[in-house]
């Protein structure tokens, strides 16, 4: 006869989370259980965590991975330490998400926030400022003295983008966005080119004073294109993103003697990406990067969901 003792079953508490109930649908909040941990992953007690276009692609099945739904949405959070530290994480796994009172994480890539800083404005250091650092850091590997165009200006990597080139040592910064006065409002950019004009590629390359030796391009489609002919010789495009188009043509005769890089976060190890991180932290608590925040708490997860879907300019941010 078999026993059974029921005092080895540990049952896993309950929380509050935005869950993705079917794909394609809006987050709403409901309790779930708390995610199963171990393997050198703990729990972290969210503080507060970001959404960002990611999340968006994830809940459509658009992204590389996304989990069957039902799941927990959100990639990154602030999380607070037994012993009182604040760090930023980003989830190991798409399917147990930031977005929850209890969340993943992994203590070697955890990065502590500095005091000070606020959760909303570290959260900027994450995601979105991993995409803006690497590019230029790792992927172009931005020289004192060159000059640099960030494509998407008017967006959270755009804005980080220019305000990190310029850190960098970067002459000049040219910022292009369809809405040219949420890039003027940055403060970050020597001139601003709109991508709505007649003729883009004749503007860009107007703007380029001799050509780009780095441009920053999270939109791809069009705009990707148009940059190519404003580049100087020896320039590096990094591509990170296909927001404003998945294709683009590309006139092969412009990218002669450029590199075309394509960057995505899930190629470069948790180590670089963590230094990233820090980086971006330092920045930001010493105010040499601004971001706009706009916070919503959990319950109202649809309108976050909402704002970050209109391109907010700035992190929304939801309080746990
Ligand atoms: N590869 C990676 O690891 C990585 C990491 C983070 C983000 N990304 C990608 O980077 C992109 C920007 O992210 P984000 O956080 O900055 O997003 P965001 O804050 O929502 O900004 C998006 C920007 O894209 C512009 N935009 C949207 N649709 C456009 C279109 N059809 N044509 C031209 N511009 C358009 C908007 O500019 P206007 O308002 O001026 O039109 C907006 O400022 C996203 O595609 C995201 O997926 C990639």
């Amino acid at each position: 006869m078999y026993t059974f003792d029921c005092t080895l079953i540990k049952k896993r508490r309950e929380m509050r989370a935005a869950v993705v109930e079917k794909q394609g649908s809006v987050p709403t909040v409901r309790d779930v259980p708390e995610p199963e941990v171990g393997d050198g992953i703990e729990l972290a007690t969210v503080r507060m965590a970001a959404l960002n276009p990611v999340d968006q692609m994830v809940a459509g099945g658009h992204f590389p991975g996304a989990p069957p739904a039902p799941f927990v949405v959100g990639r990154e959070g602030i999380a607070e330490l037994a012993d009182g530290r604040r760090v930023h994480f980003i989830v190991p796994s798409l399917a147990d998400g930031s977005i929850a009172e209890r969340a993943p994480y992994s203590p070697q890539s955890a990065v502590p926030v500095p005091d000070g800083l606020s959760d909303g404005l570290a959260l900027a250091a994450g995601v979105a400022g991993i995409a803006a650092w690497l590019p230029l850091t790792l992927q172009a590997d931005l020289q004192p003295g060159e000059s640099v165009l960030v494509l998407g200006a008017s967006g959270a990597v755009g804005s980080i983008a220019m305000q990190a080139a310029r850190l960098l040592g970067a002459s000049r910064v040219v910022g292009a966005a369809r809405d040219t006065a949420a890039v003027e409002r940055t403060g970050a950019a020597d001139a601003v080119v709109s991508l709505d004009g007649p003729d883009v590629a004749g503007d860009l390359l107007a703007a380029a004073d001799g050509g780009f030796d780095v441009v920053v391009d999270p939109l791809g489609g069009d705009a990707l294109a148009a940059a190519v002919g404003a580049t100087a010789e020896g320039a590096r495009l990094v591509n990170l993103g296909y927001i404003a188009g998945p294709e683009t043509t590309l006139t092969l005769r412009e990218l002669l003697g450029r590199r075309l890089i394509g960057h995505s976060g899930r190629f470069v190890s948790e180590e670089v990406k963590s230094a990233a991180v820090e980086a971006v932290l330092g920045h930001l608590a010493k105010g040499e990067i601004k971001i706009e925040v706009e916070e919503f708490p959990l319950a109202e997860i649809g309108a976050a969901w909402e704002r970050q879907a209109q391109s907010p300019h700035g992190k929304v941010v939801v309080k746990i």
